[in-house]
């Protein structure tokens, strides 16, 4: 049945959704139908479509009282709107329904399972529907306090990602312990309701940040892999920034002892936008990865007048090499290539621009090596959506082996951290970047997907140049195609 309050919400999406012209939107990636979403949840396979739900306050564009929104596609890139899917509606749930994941149950219907929150306390609760409509389970909470191993808080237990394990589902949670550190816990079902406490398979334990949230657990090339959300981290070199991160532990699980042993421990975005990602496995065994392209920090420099606020990352294709997290787009989005334009072995020293290269809603790859016979360039950098005072810029200098990604012309009127730079590794003299642009987003990808950048930024719409810029002498490729989503 469908409570007064969400039928409120799915009111108020119908009518005011439709007030939000297309141009004000991303051309393919994935926004709230009106108002705030932060969180991707439920990300997963359902009757062969991608399912995604989101952290969701349709009534302003900022965080409040949290609903579920949910979409779906089958391409990752073209997106259908469906109605609201949960309300802060019940006794243990009345201060939001935080995020959680989705799975499918043997009799073909789709699980839901969140985290409610009643004055401060947080509890796994589960819903159960057919795509569109849910009924939240009469045994609701499924797990409460009474769950929690010894000196587990029940204030901060939150964000449950499950998934089917041989015939059996599991879940991840995480959780606070008592000296206030991170942990995920993990849970074991028959039938998705009754679950038992099965083991803590990892833990800050002081180093990776404090409380963690929104964990994801899964297996690739061979390696179990844990995302985590660490807040109140503080810098380690170049690796990880302060505040909320996204950060990969990637090893190997023992099942007995429920202990996932550390082989080595990375960021997923060395950007500024980028926060609690959710996995799926796709029918042709691709691990894809979805992230909220914004970050707490800076979620207060919203644009004037926008009616909604936030964004998904474009889906990454997810892999495990040499001990790394290897991050890509979709290859889905290469089918929405419009006509290429490549320019190759072009010598760069000082600014120039290409024929054929600018524009907001692109793909572009650029190989840049030192020129031949020259000396060693400086640093080598690419503006885009850029106008005459405006643009972001991505830089590379050789000497250090680091890029950087800079929006601090971008239109920001807010004093925010705008400025980030990380280590690369040129393989045989040349760095690769791809850069995927969507209107108010970059998203990079360094040598195919050894480090990603994300960025939100709000230059004119109308600023589309792109310069290149070497100091010193430069040799590049470029490639680039607009990307066409309707
Ligand atoms: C992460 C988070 C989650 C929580 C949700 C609330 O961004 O803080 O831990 O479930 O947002 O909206």
């Amino acid at each position: 049945m469908t409570s007064e309050l969400l039928r409120k919400a799915r009111d108020y999406e119908r009518s005011c959704a439709p007030l939000i012209a297309p141009q004000e939107r991303p051309a393919f990636h994935m926004t709230p139908a009106v108002g705030w979403m932060n969180d991707p949840n439920g990300f997963s396979v359902y009757k062969g479509e991608y399912h995604l739900f989101y952290q969701y306050n349709p009534y302003a564009t900022h965080w409040d009282l949290m609903h579920w929104g949910h979409v779906k596609t089958r391409d990752f890139i073209r997106w259908e709107r469906l109605p609201a899917a949960l309300a802060p509606d019940m006794p243990y749930d009345r201060d939001g329904c935080f995020s959680g994941s989705a799975a499918e149950l043997p009799d073909g219907r789709q699980l839901l399972v969140y985290t409610g929150v009643c004055q401060g306390r947080q509890t796994q609760c589960a819903a159960v529907g057919d795509g569109v409509d849910y009924e939240k389970a009469a045994c609701n909470p499924v797990i409460d306090a009474a769950g929690l191993p010894p000196g587990g808080s029940a204030q901060d237990f939150r964000d449950p990602k499950v998934w089917l394990d041989g015939g059996r589902y599991r879940m991840a949670v995480a959780n606070r312990q008592a000296d206030g550190s991170g942990a995920v816990l993990m849970y074991e079902s028959e039938d998705g309701l009754r679950w038992r406490y099965a083991g803590m398979p990892a833990a800050s334990g002081g180093r990776l940040g404090r409380m963690w949230e929104c964990p994801d657990f899964f297996r690739l090339d061979g390696k179990d892999v844990l995302l985590v959300n660490p807040q109140e981290m503080t810098p380690v070199g170049l690796e990880f920034h302060a505040g909320n991160c996204t950060a990969c532990v990637i090893g190997t699980f023992g099942p007995g002892d429920c202990h996932l042993s550390r082989e080595a421990v990375q960021a997923v975005d060395y950007g500024l936008d980028f926060y609690a990602p959710q996995t799926l496995e796709t029918p042709d065994g691709r691990r894809v990865m979805i992230a909220w392209m914004q970050n707490w920090e800076t979620v207060g420099a919203q644009p004037a007048g926008c009616r909604y606020f936030g964004e998904m990352t474009l889906p990454r294709e997810l892999s495990v090499r040499d001990g790394r997290l290897i991050q890509n787009p979709v290859r889905e989005l290469e089918r929405f290539r419009g006509t290429q334009v490549l320019h190759r072995n072009v010598r760069l020293s000082g600014t120039a621009s290409l024929d054929g290269v600018q524009g907001r809603v692109l793909d572009m790859t650029v190989s840049v090596r030192p020129a031949p016979r020259a000396a060693r360039y400086r640093s080598f950098r690419i503006d885009v959506a850029a106008d005459a005072e405006r643009c972001v810029s991505i830089r590379y200098k050789p000497e250090t082996g680091t890029v950087r990604i800079d929006r601090t012309r971008s239109g920001f009127p807010h004093d925010i951290v705008s400025v980030r730079d990380f280590p690369v590794r040129p393989s045989r003299g040349e760095i690769r970047l791809r850069l995927i642009l969507d209107r108010h987003s970059l998203e990079l990808f360094v040598n195919d997907g050894e480090q990603a950048a994300t960025a939100m930024f709000y230059t004119d719409p109308l600023a589309d140049a792109i310069r290149f810029t070497a100091e010193g002498e430069a040799e590049m490729d470029v490639e680039k195609y607009d990307l066409i989503a309707d």
